[in-house]
């Protein structure tokens, strides 16, 4: 299977996991745009989806599958989302599509965590994808400082601007041990919005694109 032909696959799988009559929580990216494509063809099965990007909410419109507001919802049992980097603990990196502060927002609210990847995004140690941090662009250089002492390079991500008007740094250099414990530092770094590491509310079940077809793995 090629990368693509993997996206697919796992989009597809990921309806496996939707109940009928239920919101779905919905990510962001190439591998969540499979997942929306294959959750068009049940649309009349699902109540709506909750989004996290602005991106995502125009596909998911366009195809016709109904989006409400997360405010408007005080639980749901799916999210599905791609990432960039996932360990054996279900530990992700995410946020190259720079829509991690809603999608870590949309993520918390959702009873389980469905992850869809190919398998390039499986890593041993989480770090060698550069580490996403949004910022308020106030806050941009004093992040930078900040996560310089962490022992990372950010780099801004030069004309970003992310669906919430922050900014991105993206900290390259990193190779994340204790990805529970770098979270909550860099969280607490005045300025920070979100980072791009999804550590205490990692996946549930992640569903991997192989070449020899779907891993599914659970935690
Ligand atoms: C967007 C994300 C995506 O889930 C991540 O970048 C993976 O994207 P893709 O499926 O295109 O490889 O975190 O902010």
């Amino acid at each position: 299977m090629t990368q693509d032909e993997m996206k697919k696959a796992v989009g597809q799988a990921a309806l496996a996991y939707v109940q009928p009559n239920t919101i779905i929580g919905v990510g962001t990216g190439s591998t969540v745009n499979c997942f929306i494509d294959a959750l068009a063809s049940i649309k009349d099965q699902i109540k709506a989806a909750v989004s996290s990007s602005e991106a995502s909410t125009t596909r998911l419109k366009a195809l016709g599958i109904p989006v409400v507001d997360l405010n408007e919802v005080t639980e749901f049992d799916i999210y599905v989302d791609g990432a960039d980097e996932i360990n054996a603990q279900m530990e992700m990196i995410k946020g190259g599509g720079a829509a991690l502060t809603r999608e870590k927002i949309v993520a918390a609210v959702a009873k389980r965590f469905v992850c869809i990847a190919d398998s390039t995004k499986q890593v041993n140690v989480l770090g060698k994808f550069p580490l996403p941090v949004e910022v308020i662009p106030l806050a941009r250089e004093y992040v930078a400082r900040e996560l310089k002492k962490l022992g990372g390079n950010p780099i801004y991500r030069d004309g970003v601007i992310t669906d919430n008007h922050c900014h991105i740094l993206d900290v390259h250099g990193l190779a994340i041990h204790d990805a529970k414990a770098l979270e909550q530092q860099i969280n607490q770094i005045a300025g920070v919005v979100t980072v791009g590491l999804f550590a205490h509310r990692g996946a549930d079940v992640a569903l991997i694109g192989s070449a020899d077809g779907i891993i599914t793995i659970s935690k």
